[in-house]
Order: C-alpha cells, then structure tokens, then sequence
C-alpha cells in the first residue's frame, strides 16, 4: 500500500541492475517503467525483467510499488497490462497510465484489470495513476480525475511541452533554465489546473522529474515550487534525487512547532475568530492549514 508519496523513482524496465539499486532506496514509491526510458528493441524485455523483478524483491513495508505501462495508442499496453499484473499483481499498488488523454483511456485499463484482477480472485484494487501531458488532457482533466481506480494525477512536463509546441529551455526538456525564457512560473496555469483537479477529487498531485540530476540545488528549488502550488510529491529519475525531495515535501521541525502553536492559540482562545502569533493574523483558515499539517505528520 503506498502511504504518502513525497518521492516516486522512475526505474526504466529493462535495466536490471538498476532495480536492485532501487528497491534499496530511501524513495516513498518505486515505479518500474515499460514506456519512454525503455527503447522499443527492449519492451518485450523490460516486460519479462519487470516481472521477473517483482516476483522475487523482497519489498520493505513501507514501499510503494507502481509500474507504467505503454500508452493506450501503442501496441504494447494491453499486453504490459495482462503480463504484469497477471505474473505480479499482488505486489503492485497502482499501474501509471501514461498520455492519459481521456477518461476513455482509463475506463480501458479499469476494465482490462477489473477482469485480470476477476480471474485472479484478488480482493485488492490496483490503482490508477493518470498522467497528463497533452493539451487534449487539459481539456478533459475533470473527467478523467472522476474516472475508475484514478488515485493521483501526474504532470508530464516534456511531452505536454511537445504537445502545445512549447520552446524548449534546455536539453532534457523537464523543467531547467524556465526562468531565463519566462518572466514568472512558465508552468503556473497547467500545474494548477492539475492540483486544483486533483485536489477537487481527493487524488494525489505529483510533479515531474527535474533532468538535471546533477543539480541538486535546481531541483530543490523546483521541489520547492511545485509544493508551493499544491503537489504532494515530484518524481526522480536518478537516486541521488530523492533525500531532497523527500526533504522538501516532508515539513520541518520548525513548520510542525509552528502549526501546534497554532492549534494551542486556538484552543485557548474559543471565542475569538482571529489572533495574533507572532505579530501575525492567524484565523480560522490558518487553524484548518495547520491542522491538516500536523494531520499529515500523525
Ligand atoms: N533507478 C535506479 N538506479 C539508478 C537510476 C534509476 N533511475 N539511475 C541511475 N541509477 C544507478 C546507476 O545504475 C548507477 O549504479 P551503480 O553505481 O551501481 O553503477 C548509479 O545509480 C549512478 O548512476 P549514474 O552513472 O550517475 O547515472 P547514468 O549516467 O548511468 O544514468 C540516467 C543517468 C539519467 C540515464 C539514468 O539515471 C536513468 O536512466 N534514469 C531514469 C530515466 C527514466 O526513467 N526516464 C523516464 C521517466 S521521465
Ligand atoms: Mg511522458
């Protein structure tokens, strides 16, 4: 079962030597990949490697596992879907259903594992993790957040920029040098139309990965945004990047204190709408923000 997901480490199929690694991590969810890492000469593959992965990891309790099957559009999905889930479905917490473009696409995997999971006798539901990445998503993002399994709704940064014709900053195309083309957030209205939705619905808001995995600077101020605007956690696609984003969706010690102080003003002042702490208005809206973050950290 996953339990919070701050971090989710993009793991391509095919690489052997890099699940074990994986799985050895510190990451909140560790998901396994058929689709963009994973050339086409290597799907057949990543699929075998994957199961084969799944079937004999020892998995610390703590971890969630996902795996991101080839679009609905491709030949590979309906297998990816069947193979996995049918070899290692109990060990998989949720399928990531990439260019979810329609709540078509996840009525598909719904009901590809409503039969898989049928036949199986399993009493556990697999999740469905749906990521946007075009405009045609955008558009219909209200409808695939209602839609069967749906739990999270992922941004898919590079390939929406290839959907809209966006310019590119740099070469990885996930999320450097946006600054230096964009004066303000260049990601600001889809990455909040993607929270606002998700949040609407009672899912999860993940981030893309940043590509410079070198740059841990980078990507903690990336983190740092994404958080701001209401995501609950940022993929990594290398594992030197998940300390600092589990750091920055992880509240501090000084953030916990804050909010029980909160909580206290609160308690002791039943009467009053707003009060002052340190020097600053805190009302009813403060107390439910600083409830839901020491909720979050119970
Ligand atoms: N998961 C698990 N282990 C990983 C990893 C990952 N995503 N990325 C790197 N590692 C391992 C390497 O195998 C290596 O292990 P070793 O020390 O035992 O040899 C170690 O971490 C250091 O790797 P490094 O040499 O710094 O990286 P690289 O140059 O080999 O690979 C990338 C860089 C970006 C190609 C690689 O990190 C990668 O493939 N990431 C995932 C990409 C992906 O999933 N993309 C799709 C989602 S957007
Ligand atoms: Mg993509």
């Amino acid at each position: 079962m996953i339990l919070r997901q701050r971090s989710t480490l993009s793991v391509p199929g095919h690489i052997e030597k890099m699940h074990a690694k994986a799985f050895a991590s510190s990451v909140d969810v560790v998901m396994l990949d058929l689709e963009d890492s994973v050339p086409v000469e290597a799907k057949y593959l990543a699929r075998g490697q994957v199961v084969k992965t799944l079937t004999s990891v020892e998995v610390r309790k703590d971890l969630g596992i996902s795996v991101r099957v080839n679009g609905t559009d491709t030949p590979y999905c309906f297998r990816d879907v069947i193979e996995v889930v049918e070899a290692a479905g109990a060990k998989i917490d949720s399928i990531v259903l990439p260019k979810a473009d329609s709540a078509g696409d996840v009525h598909f995997l719904s009901r590809l594992l409503d039969g898989i999971e049928a036949e199986l006798g399993t009493e556990k539901q697999i999740a469905i993790d749906a990521s946007i990445e075009s405009a045609l998503a955008i558009e219909n993002i209200s409808e695939i957040a209602r839609a069967p399994r749906v739990r999270s709704l992922i941004f898919g940064i590079a390939d929406y920029s290839a959907s809209i014709g966006a310019k590119l900053s740099s070469i990885s195309g996930h999320g450097e040098e946006d600054a230096e083309v964009y004066p303000g957030h260049r990601w600001n209205y889809v990455m909040s139309k993607i929270a606002q939705t998700a949040k609407a619905y009672n899912l999860l808001a993940i981030d893309s990965p940043y590509g410079n995995f070198k740059d841990l600077l980078e990507l903690g101020k990336s983190a740092k945004m994404s958080a701001a605007l209401g995501f609950d956690g940022k993929w990594a696609i290398h594992p030197s990047q998940i300390e600092t984003i589990n750091n920055v969706f992880s509240p501090t010690s000084e953030e916990i204190d804050r909010a029980n102080r909160i909580l206290e003003a609160a308690r002791t002042n039943p009467g009053r709408g707003a009060v002052a702490i340190d020097g600053r208005m805190v009302d009813r809206a403060t107390i439910r923000l600083a409830k839901k973050l020491v909720d979050s950290v119970r």
